[in-house]
């Protein structure tokens, strides 16, 4: 099993940092390849939450972590993390965190840029993280980007800082905004290369070295599909690639290493920020239900921002659409105990588009980007009863709950191999191929 790549089958925050933790258990190497600190990776193990943003979320289980070309890195975001992990005495040397010589660096001009960028956009805005993802992405695609590289060089990288600040100020003023300090911010950029310097190799030849060898390495997506800058629904996307194809060139291996293509889909659906989303759940009673209570363990408010996502029930265009896309081997749902105790679920069967559209077909690609048009037709499930899905060490079980899974399988046209149904590392059941 040289590479796994794990996917998200939605709008992101699908649990896939649980996912992850899991499936590390069997794997050397843990990689992310795309996006940056727009992410929100939550892993609880017994009472200790980890929450990462930019750090694969392989460290709790001990393995080595890669943070590949393909991302674009927040050096402060990415130290307060490497701190946590030290205070929980986790170990973050060199040789336990790599990043790429490739990965570009966010600066907070990108982040000042994000977000007046959204303020000029009005009611057209795309509801970003303000993480700067956008404005790191475009510098790369224009050259002037910063590389992981030059942090090798502190002192030449903070002059690096101080010429690009110096460009976006420009930017910012004409958007209206306050610039920023380039002496300040280009001083503590030389002192973050300080630290992170040592971090920073050429992590594709050590991921194919270790495939080579024998090695297990699991990729891990941020974000997902219904996201990506290509396939999703565009314009309110991110700025990377999310789907499975993208997984070797964000890592720089051969695409033959990909061995296993996993998608994780929590059983109803979330979205922050705009864009369209079919099902979602106007009754804002149920909504909160499905949300459950702000603070608690899995509650549906943005690891990243802290926003309130939207809420829907599962749809099953977008699901086969996903699984398509990104050629799926296997299904993960999570979640499922959140619908336990519900006398009535919906699972959205087609859209209306236009003119019914047929049931068991890949939703056309054009509509992806006229999903504002697509009525849900929905199918009414009974639901069952919380105690009915038992998840023990020696017992585990979906009971009923299980012939909501089968129709979900039956619909994406893959096996759901896993199911998740708690926060703990330990609720998940795995179901039999
Ligand atoms: P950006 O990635 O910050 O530019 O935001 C673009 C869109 O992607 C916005 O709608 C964000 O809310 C959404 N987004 C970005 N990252 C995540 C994530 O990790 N989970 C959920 N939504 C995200």
């Amino acid at each position: 099993m040289p590479m796994i790549v794990v996917v998200g089958m939605q709008w992101g925050d699908e649990g896939k940092g649980k996912m992850v933790d899991y499936l590390a258990q069997d794997v050397d190497i843990v990689a992310r390849w795309n996006g940056g600190a727009n992410a929100g990776h939550t892993v609880w193990v017994g009472q200790t939450k980890y929450v990462t943003h930019l750090l694969p979320s392989g460290l709790p289980q001990g393995k080595v972590c890669v943070l590949g070309g393909g991302m674009v890195i927040d050096p402060e975001r990415l130290l307060g993390e490497i701190k946590d992990f030290d205070a929980l005495k986790i170990n973050t040397s060199p040789r336990q965190i790599m990043i790429s010589e490739l990965a570009h660096i966010v600066l907070p001009t990108h982040k000042a840029l994000d977000v007046a960028k959204e303020a000029a956009r009005g009611k057209n805005a795309i509801g970003t993280t303000g993480q700067g993802i956008s404005f790191a992405y475009r510098d790369k695609e224009e050259g002037r980007g910063l590389e992981a590289r030059q942090m090798r060089s502190p002192h030449y990288f903070g002059q690096q800082v101080h010429q690009l600040v110096e460009l976006h100020n420009q930017e910012l003023v004409a958007l209206g905004s306050t610039p920023l300090d380039a002496d300040a911010v280009a001083n503590q950029y030389e002192e973050y290369a300080g630290y992170l310097g040592d971090h920073v190799c050429d992590t594709s030849a050590y991921l194919e070295k270790s495939l080579k060898n024998g090695k297990t390495v699991l990729a891990e997506g941020a974000q997902g599909t219904l996201l990506d800058k290509t396939y999703g629904t565009v314009p309110f996307v991110t700025r990377s690639s999310t789907t499975t194809e993208s997984a070797p060139a964000g890592l720089g291996v051969d695409s033959e290493w990909v061995t296993r293509r996993i998608g994780i889909a929590k059983c109803f659906q979330t979205r922050v920020g705009e864009g369209p989303m079919p099902t979602e759940i106007s009754d804002e009673r149920l909504a909160n239900r499905l949300r459950g209570e702000k603070d608690s363990p899995g509650a549906e408010y943005g690891a990243t921002t802290g926003r309130t996502r939207r809420v829907g029930w599962l749809d099953l265009p977008l699901l086969r659409y996903a699984a398509s896309i990104n050629n799926l081997d296997e299904l993960v749902l999570t979640k499922l105990d959140i619908l336990s105790g519900l006398e009535n679920i919906k699972i959205c069967e087609s859209y209306n588009y236009h003119s019914p559209v047929e049931k068991h077909i890949h939703l056309p690609i054009g509509a992806i980007t006229n999903l504002y048009d697509c009525i849900p037709q929905y199918q009414d499930m009974v639901g069952w009863i919380a105690n009915e899905i038992v998840c023990r060490e020696d017992l585990k079980s979906l009971g009923l709950a299980d012939s909501y899974v089968k129709k979900v399988e039956r619909a994406a046209g893959v096996p759901v191999t896993l199911v998740s149904v708690g926060t703990d590392r330990n609720q998940v059941v795995a179901r039999k191929k």
